[in-house]
C-alpha cells in the first residue's frame, strides 16, 4: 500500500510544473536538531515557550533568552543537512518553478544547496537591532561562526547595536509577533500558483504557516505529506505518506524521476 501510495505521489511531482515544499521541524530531526513537540524530546516538553521566546520574555532578562539562542545556534551549526534536505533541493533543481518555504531557523536548507528558501519564522543567523526592525545589526562578535558558549540554560548578554548601542535581538519571530510580511505574501503567492504542494515534517498547529497547504489545496493544487504521525492536515491531504523525511524524501524524487538506481 505504501509503494502504491509513493508512486502515485512521485506520479504527481514528477508531471508538476510548479511544487511548493513547507518544511517544519521534522524535516531537520534526523539531523539531530530537536522539534518543539515531540514526546520528550520537543523543545516545548523541556524550555517553556514563555520565558524564552516572547517580546516580553527578552524585555525581563535578555541574557537568558540570548544565551538559548546561541545554544540553539551552536547544536544547529554542528548539526549536518540530511538527505531529505538534499532530496529537497533536487526537486528544486528538477523543477525549476519550484518554492522552499521552511518554518525552520535553521540554516540546513540553504547548506543541502536549495536557493533562497523562505523563512517564515525567522532565522537564527540574523539578528537585528530591537530599535528598528529594519535596521541591520551591526556589532562585533556572535552572529557567524560557532558561538563560544554552547550548553543549555547558560545566560549570554546580547550584544550592543554599533548603530545605535541598543539590544541586539535573535532573529526568530516570537510568540505574539507578526510573520514577516513579505515573507508570508511570498509564500501565500507560491502556494495559490503551485499544482503540488509537498508539507514535511510539520505538526500543522502553528498559524497561519499551516493555512499554507490549505490555500494550495483551496486553489486546486494536490497536497502531499510526509510524517510519521497523522497531523490536523491528513485531511487537507491527497497523500499521506507516514515515514520520516529523510527515508521518504530520497525515495520519491528518486520515482518522481526514475532513478533507480539500477543498470
Ligand atoms: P513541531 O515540533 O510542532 O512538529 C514536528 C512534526 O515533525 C511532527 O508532526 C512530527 O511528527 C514530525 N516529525 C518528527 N520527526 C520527523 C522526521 N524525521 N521526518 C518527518 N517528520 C518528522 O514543529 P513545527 O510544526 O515545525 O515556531 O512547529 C511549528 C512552529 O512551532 C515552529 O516553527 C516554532 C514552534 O513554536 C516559532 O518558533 C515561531
Amino acid at each position: 500500500m505504501e509503494g502504491v501510495l509513493l508512486r502515485r505521489a512521485a506520479q504527481l511531482l514528477g508531471s508538476a510544473r510548479r511544487v511548493v515544499v513547507l518544511t517544519g521541524a521534522g524535516i531537520s530531526a534526523e539531523s539531530g536538531v530537536p522539534t518543539f513537540r515531540d514526546g520528550l524530546t520537543g523543545l516545548w516538553a523541556r524550555f517553556d515557550a514563555q520565558r524564552l521566546a516572547t517580546a516580553e520574555a527578552f524585555h525581563a532578562d535578555p541574557d537568558l533568552v540570548w544565551g538559548w539562542c546561541e545554544w540553539r545556534r551552536a547544536r544547529v551549526s554542528r548539526a549536518e543537512p540530511n538527505p531529505g534536505h538534499l532530496a529537497i533541493a533536487t526537486i528544486q533543481t528538477r523543477v525549476l518553478g519550484s518554492t522552499v518555504i521552511t518554518q525552520n531557523v535553521d540554516d540546513l536548507h540553504e547548506r543541502a544547496g536549495t536557493r533562497a528558501p523562505i523563512h517564515l519564522h525567522g532565522s537564527l543567523f540574523a539578528p537585528r537591532c530591537v530599535a528598528a526592525a529594519a535596521h541591520p545589526a551591526t556589532f562585533e562578535g556572535t552572529s557567524d561562526g560557532e558561538p563560544a558558549q554552547p550548553h543549555e540554560g547558560r545566560r549570554i548578554p546580547p550584544p550592543r547595536c554599533a548603530s545605535c548601542a541598543a539590544l541586539v535581538r535573535p532573529g526568530v519571530v516570537w510568540f505574539g509577533e507578526p510573520l514577516p510580511e513579505a515573507a508570508l505574501t511570498a509564500a501565500v503567492e507560491a502556494a495559490v500558483a503551485c499544482d503540488v504542494l509537498l508539507t514535511v515534517g510539520t505538526s500543522g498547529v502553528v498559524h497561519p504557516a499551516a493555512e499554507i497547504p490549505r490555500v494550495a489545496a483551496r486553489s486546486g493544487a494536490a497536497v502531499i505529506q510526509v510524517n510519521p504521525q497523522p497531523t490536523p492536515l491528513d485531511q487537507v491531504c491527497a497523500i499521506n505518506l507516514r515515514g520520516t523525511a529523510a527515508h521518504v524524501l530520497p525515495a520519491l524524487v528518486a520515482a518522481a524521476w526514475e532513478e533507480t538506481g539500477e543498470e
